[in-house]
């Protein structure tokens, strides 16, 4: 729980270069989508910051969005833990157990009243007065009230912690809830997911530590700069949709080729997040590229929204996804729809192939 050194100390401390520090604060506004004048900005601040004292508590959650972190490729977990924040409670990784766990906590909270950011990974469940996940005996409503209220700013991490994920979908049997849906008089930072992108989760941390304030949002609630655009509009295989070659299934000739996977129920064009950009495990894939389609885990209500393996109602395709927003940026798009809606995509297929 030392918070005394600035950051910069830190780095010099455990021998970290200027040039992997310049380079991390490059990355990082790049992300950001920030110019790369704002890199000189982001390096001083960080240089000068005091550690800032995190709590992450998990509820109703899989373990996979903290999983998630921990294959973070930069800055690594070790990077994210002693160099750029004090995770000072996480149950995950600590190795502080019963009795010695929840006085971590309670100190972390008292020391840094008001100051402490607060990560929330799963979902919060209501029934049987809130009994369904404790921690410690203590539910998870009563943890999250109490943690809430001395943070400055709270960070729900995945979906679950976000809109209420797997544990709310139909029949919901725990009556779970998502963070925002206790918490109403605090900033909040969704960062979605099923997992969540480890990179928008320090995107929002070093944004946070730079400029003294949240990123800007989008009406979910998620950083504009993760979220801001759909999958569909910065996806590799945009340009077979484009021309109306779509795989039928996933072991035909056009799954093969690595056509667009519409017909086969991907949610990109209706998902916002920025698994096409940033991929998983340091750049390498993400479900596309590994040739599965989007069930949309980074949307709310995902998992009772129509079968994953549906192609989306063309309706709902047109108007609130790649249709519109091509439009707006006055794309000449719409043939893979057109296509589709003739019916012609095999014909297309065979065509053009
Ligand atoms: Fe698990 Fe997904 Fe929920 Fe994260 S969002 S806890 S990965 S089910
Ligand atoms: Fe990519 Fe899916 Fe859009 Fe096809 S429908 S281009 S696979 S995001
Ligand atoms: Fe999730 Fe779709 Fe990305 S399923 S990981 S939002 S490609």
């Amino acid at each position: 729980m030392e918070n005394k050194l600035a950051l910069g100390e830190t780095l010099q401390q455990r021998g970290i270069s200027r040039r992997s520090f310049l380079k991390f604060c490059t990355v990082t506004a790049s992300m950001l989508a920030l110019p790369q004048s704002a890199v000189p900005r982001i390096a001083e601040a960080l240089q000068n910051t005091r550690r800032p004292s995190v709590i992450w508590l998990s509820f109703q959650e899989c373990t996979g969005c903290s999983e998630a972190l921990t294959r973070s490729h930069s800055p690594s977990i070790e990077g994210l833990i002693f160099d750029y924040v004090s995770l000072d409670y996480l149950e995950l990784l600590q190795a502080a157990a019963g009795e010695d766990a929840e006085h971590a906590r309670h100190l972390a909270m008292k020391e840094n009243w008001g100051e402490y950011l607060l990560i929330v990974d799963g979902s919060i469940p209501l029934g049987e007065a809130g009994m369904y996940s404790t921690v410690a005996g203590v539910s998870n409503l009563k943890a999250l009230e109490e943690a809430a209220e001395g943070a400055k700013a709270i960070l729900p991490v995945g979906t679950c912690a976000a809109y209420g994920g797997l544990p709310l979908a139909n029949p919901n049997p725990t009556d779970a809830v998502a963070v925002s849906d206790i918490i109403t008089d605090k900033p909040i930072v969704n960062i979605p997911g099923c997992p969540p992108i480890p990179a928008a989760m320090t995107g929002v941390l070093v944004h946070f530590l730079t400029f003294h304030e949240l990123p800007a949002l989008d009406h979910l609630g998620r950083p504009l700069a993760f979220f801001g655009q759909n999958i569909h509009d910065r996806c590799y295989r945009r340009p077979f949709y484009e021309r109306g070659q779509f795989a039928d299934s996933f072991d035909d000739e056009g799954a093969k080729k690595g056509w667009c996977l519409y017909k086969l129920g991907c949610k990109g064009p209706t998902t916002y997040n920025a698994c096409a950009v940033s991929k998983w495990n340091g750049g390498v894939s993400f479900p596309i590229q590994a040739g599965h389609g989007c069930i949309g885990c980074s949307e709310p209500n995902f998992w009772d929204a129509g079968g994953f393996y549906q192609a989306l109602p063309q309706a709902t395709f047109t108007s609130a996804g790649a249709l519109g927003a091509a439009a707006a940026a006055g794309a000449a798009v719409g043939a893979g729809a057109a296509v589709l809606a003739r019916g012609e995509s095999k014909q297309t297929q065979e065509t053009e192939s």
